[in-house]
């Protein structure tokens, strides 16, 4: 009978010292997060992961304005530290831009990782393939002598823009005359509206005569169809739509993979996955200035949903920032600058859309707006890019604030109608020249220094890392310890 009392006791006890163990190691965990999140000027932990390091780190890499940031350039440079690079949303509207040995690449479905042997690039579930284009960008890059075949790996849940959804997006883009959205014409949002409406097609589709047909017979009579007529468009022939896939999937069987289980086996097997990001913040559909968003969800949340992950198998995540701001497309930018500074900013930056070419609208660095995507992304450090563009001026300014309807507010307006009436408040800083765009911090003058520090402070996020040229070697990791 003592016996089980003592059985009974040590039992107690046992459980007492386990739950113990597991909150001392849920509160060093905590400690740990806080840490990162720390303002800058602490010395927060490192994010890439270094030799002998016993677990490995994944990293969101996202866009934190309106897109084009230098998602591109980052990624490559990144890219070599990570075993998988995979592409989570978006199509080929965008375009990321990599540039070394003095040629310039232009990516808009397969990821910036490319470029490295033996780093995978997966492109995933949650984005859109748009055959004819990436075919295209596929023989564009094997001509420039990559072999891809072990490379890259598309997803068979990959959702297929189909010429359809061209004449969908051009033709709404159309009909809306001067409020149109501008968006890049790429089919994006009828994509991915027949995938929410299910007829759309999968890339791992494109190899099952009946099942394309069957999709498009189906959104033909649901509404297709009577649409497709009023535009004035013929209606398109199943069969001849499978004829098309039929020949799409002899040239793309090859890279059709499972993404989502390849993915499961790097975090499995503890090798390091880089995220790529398409877009920005500001464009995400739920979170963006809406209706003038894109139509997924480009925020370092939407990684789980669209490659079947976890949160935990996100570790970090770094934000991308020009040094002041574009948009391309319609929709409110507080501080945009439609003077002469817009116009300087636009030919320094050699502000031209990588996808279609279009003049992108220039403005100064929007605090606000960039404190928002900080919190909607939880960045634990931000990069800053081209940062050259900024030498040179006599001044330049930060929106620190707007004031809407007389108010002053440093947070980000829910709704657009909102944002479309705040007026930015600027603070001023002396400009500064930069003698070369070398990759030396003191390359940077103080002004230079002060404008970065203060960008920082408003975004309570810490810089990383500065791009002062859109090559590579143009690049200067802050010696914080985050990224080196
Ligand atoms: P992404 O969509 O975010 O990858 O950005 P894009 O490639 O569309 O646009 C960024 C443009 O800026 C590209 O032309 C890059 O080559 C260029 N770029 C990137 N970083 C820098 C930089 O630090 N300085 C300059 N001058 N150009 C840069
Ligand atoms: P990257 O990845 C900048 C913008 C379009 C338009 C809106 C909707 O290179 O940063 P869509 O064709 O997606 O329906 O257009 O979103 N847009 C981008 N702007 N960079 C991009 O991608 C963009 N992708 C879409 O201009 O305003
Ligand atoms: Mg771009």
């Amino acid at each position: 009978m003592v016996g089980v009392y003592w059985q009974i006791y040590l039992f107690r006890q046992i459980s007492l010292l386990r739950a113990a163990a597991r909150s001392t190691f849920l509160l060093a965990r905590k400690c740990r997060i806080a840490r990162l999140g720390d303002l800058p000027g602490s010395a927060p932990a490192p994010i890439l992961p270094r030799t002998g390091e016993p677990r490995t780190l994944n990293l969101a890499v996202v866009g934190a304005q309106w897109g084009d940031e230098g998602k591109g350039k980052i990624v490559d440079l990144l890219a070599p530290r990570f075993a998988v690079t995979v592409r989570y949303q978006g199509g080929p509207n965008a375009g990321h831009t990599v540039v070394f040995d003095g040629r310039t690449h232009a990516l808009h479905h397969i990821p910036s990782g490319i470029f490295h042997e033996g780093v995978r690039c997966l492109v995933g579930p949650g984005t859109l393939i748009d055959p004819d284009r990436i075919l295209a960008e596929i023989d564009g890059l094997q001509a420039g002598g990559l072999d891809l075949a072990h490379r890259l790996g598309l997803s068979a849940r990959a959702h297929v823009i189909l010429p359809v959804h061209l004449l969908l997006d051009s033709a709404s883009e159309d009909d809306l005359g001067s409020s149109a959205i501008g968006t890049t014409r790429r089919g994006i949002g009828p994509a991915y509206a027949s995938k929410a409406e299910r007829w759309g097609v999968r890339l791992g589709d494109l190899g099952h005569r009946k099942c394309v047909e069957e999709r498009f017979e189906r959104a033909l009579r649901c509404g297709l169809g009577e649409r497709l007529r009023a535009m004035g468009e013929a209606e398109p022939d199943p069969s001849d739509i499978a004829d098309r896939a039929a020949e799409w999937w002899q040239r793309l069987e090859v890279y059709t993979t499972d993404v989502v289980s390849e993915v499961h086996d790097a975090l499995d097997a503890q090798q390091p996955i880089l995220f790529e990001g398409a877009q920005g913040a500001l464009l995400d559909i739920e979170h963006g200035t809406y209706p003038f968003v894109t139509s997924s969800s480009t925020l370092v949340g939407g990684i789980c949903p669209s490659l079947g992950i976890p949160p935990k198998a996100v570790d970090h995540a770094l934000g991308i920032f020009k040094a002041y701001a574009t948009r391309v497309g319609a929709g409110p930018f507080p501080s945009e600058e439609m003077g002469q500074a817009g116009a300087a900013l636009r030919e320094n930056g050699k502000e031209f859309g990588t996808t279609t070419g279009r003049p992108r609208r220039c403005g100064w660095f929007d605090a606000v707006a960039a404190r928002h995507a900080v919190r909607l992304n939880g960045l634990d450090a931000m990069v800053v890019t081209k940062f050259d563009v900024l030498a040179g001026f006599e001044a330049v300014r930060i929106a620190v604030a707007y004031e809407i309807d007389g108010e002053r507010t440093t947070t980000f307006p829910a709704t657009t109608t909102a944002l479309a009436r705040a007026r930015p408040i600027f603070e001023d800083f002396p400009g500064w020249e930069m003698a070369s765009a070398g990759a030396s911090l003191d390359d940077i003058p103080a002004n230079g220094r002060k404008y970065l520090d203060r960008l920082s402070e408003l975004c309570r996020c810490p810089v990383a890392m500065l791009s002062v040229g859109p090559s590579r070697e143009e690049t200067i990791f802050m010696p914080d310890g985050m990224l080196t």
